[in-house]
């Protein structure tokens, strides 16, 4: 049966306006005032903000990171996401030491293929780079996957300056992006080691041992050999004021670069980490929180459209039993912060309604702007005749507060608890079907993977 959302207000990143939404087939088959209602199941949208789905482009579900495998695997963290709005993830399969890109993507594959409630794709990590792994470039493009991400710290992840280029080079010939964890990783481990032989083993230590310089010595690096290769370029989870200026300096070189940032440099700050004991642990991410300066540059930067997209950097681990690690150590604390299912609400809350941005930025950076950058648009990340009709309902009055007791991440915190915030998903549709309604799940499995084309540089 067709489905009519009527009375909402459609947001795109140009405008909002009054229509109703029809959707037949999974699709969207008209936008529009007044759509005649004959035959169709109605959802009413009075008073809601009707959001394209929004896209997380950046997480990490069923990760191991070669000590604890990840809390969220495909089943919990996307039913999380799907409660909060996402409708749509990109999820990161990391190639082995000495294993295939083909068999990472398998891998992947076998993860979330069936389990997933929200759609999802994947980029391609690579780690060990080589001839064989060169000529497999074009076939990760082939099956959709034509996005990559290389780190240039975490010392069993990172790549080479050399590689770097390379693989720069490789991917731009298949028209694919790559996504580039900028932190000087050789600076880290030095700093990590002299906290370390001080005896200076808390969660506090975390943030001053990976110094926002780290962050932009790399991005400036990244840029200089993107520069070499001749390719545009992202940077995930731009977190300071100094990278950001890096990055603006290439673009003012005529470089094309495209940056994320995360919501928790956005709302939350490096002051989380004097929590008194051990709690400091609950924020251990990298790149670490960062500064109010640092924030402020960051909303700017939003608000004024450098900032392409906010995705979450997805990385749950519980802090007993895995947070805790690293509890003499914070250098082994386990990396990563839960967010899936709360994106959306932190930024309507700390971004629209408290006027930094509006709510059509919000509809680029959440959603049109990960579909076009990733080879997803006009499937993804709008809401038009002929796209996917996954659509969120959002309740801008809704007012409540995040808390670990009720969300769905299947972690033991949240790093936003006690957080009072407004808007909700009222109802959260994937291909016309209501997935999720008022933050609950209601037909979860229905996701299915999203084969990609090429990154539209836009
Ligand atoms: O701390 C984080 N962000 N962990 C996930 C891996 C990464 O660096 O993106
Ligand atoms: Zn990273
Ligand atoms: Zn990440």
């Amino acid at each position: 049966m067709a489905l009519l959302i009527q009375n909402g207000r459609v947001v795109t990143p140009e405008r909002t306006f009054a229509a109703d939404v029809l959707v037949r087939g999974g699709k969207i088959a008209a936008v529009g005032p007044n759509l005649p209602a004959d035959g169709c199941e109605i959802f009413d949208a009075a008073g809601c903000l009707v959001f394209p789905g929004f896209i997380d482009a950046h997480t990490h579900l069923d990760m191991d990171n070669g000590v604890t495998a990840t809390a969220d695997d495909f089943a919990t963290g996307t039913r999380a996401a799907v409660c909060g709005g996402t409708t749509t993830v990109v999820d990161f399969a990391t190639q082995d030491k000495g294993g295939t890109l083909a068999r990472a993507l398998a891998a992947w594959h076998k993860k979330a293929d069936g389990k997933s409630s929200c759609d999802y794709a994947f980029h391609m990590a690579v780690t060990d780079w080589n001839p064989a792994v060169a000529e497999e470039i074009g076939e990760m493009v082939k099956a959709g996957v034509t996005s990559f991400k290389l780190y240039l710290a975490y010392d069993n992840l990172r790549v080479t300056d050399g590689e770097l280029y390379e693989i720069l080079k490789k991917v731009g010939q298949a028209h694919g992006i790559i996504g580039t964890h900028c932190e000087n990783g050789d600076l880290v481990n030095e700093k990590a080691a002299e906290f370390r032989a001080a005896g200076r083993l808390g969660p506090q230590y975390h943030a001053p041992s990976r110094p926002g310089y780290v962050e932009a010595e790399a991005v400036a690096r990244y840029c200089y050999i993107a520069k070499a290769a001749g390719v545009p370029v992202h940077i995930v989870h731009l977190s300071t004021r100094m990278g950001l200026e890096e990055a603006r300096r290439a673009r003012a070189r005529g470089q094309k670069v495209y940056l994320e940032t995360c919501p928790q440099y956005l709302v939350l700050d490096e002051s989380r980490y004097e929590a008194p004991g051990f709690e400091g642990a609950k924020y251990v991410c990298s790149p670490p929180l960062r500064s109010l300066d640092d924030q402020a540059a960051l909303w700017e930067a939003v608000g004024n459209g450098e900032i392409d997209s906010i995705s979450t950097d997805h990385c749950s681990y519980n802090f007993v039993g895995q947070k805790d690690l690293g509890r003499d150590d914070f250098s082994r604390i386990p990396n990563g912060l839960p967010g899936i299912e709360h994106r959306p609400a932190a930024v309507y809350t700390a971004g629209v309604a408290a006027g930094r941005m509006t709510e059509n930025r919000m509809a680029a950076l959440l959603s049109e702007h990960a579909a076009r950058l990733f080879g997803m648009y006009p499937r993804k990340g709008t809401i038009s005749v002929g796209s996917d009709a996954d659509i969120v309902v959002w309740d801008p009055a809704a007012r409540w507060t995040i808390s670990a007791g009720t969300q769905h991440h299947n972690c033991d915190y949240t790093p936003y608890e006690g957080m009072a915030v407004q808007g909700r998903a009222k109802a959260v549709f994937l291909r016309g079907e209501l997935a999720a309604e008022n933050g609950e799940p209601v037909r979860e499995g229905l996701g299915s993977y999203v084969a990609r084309g090429v990154s539209e540089y836009y």
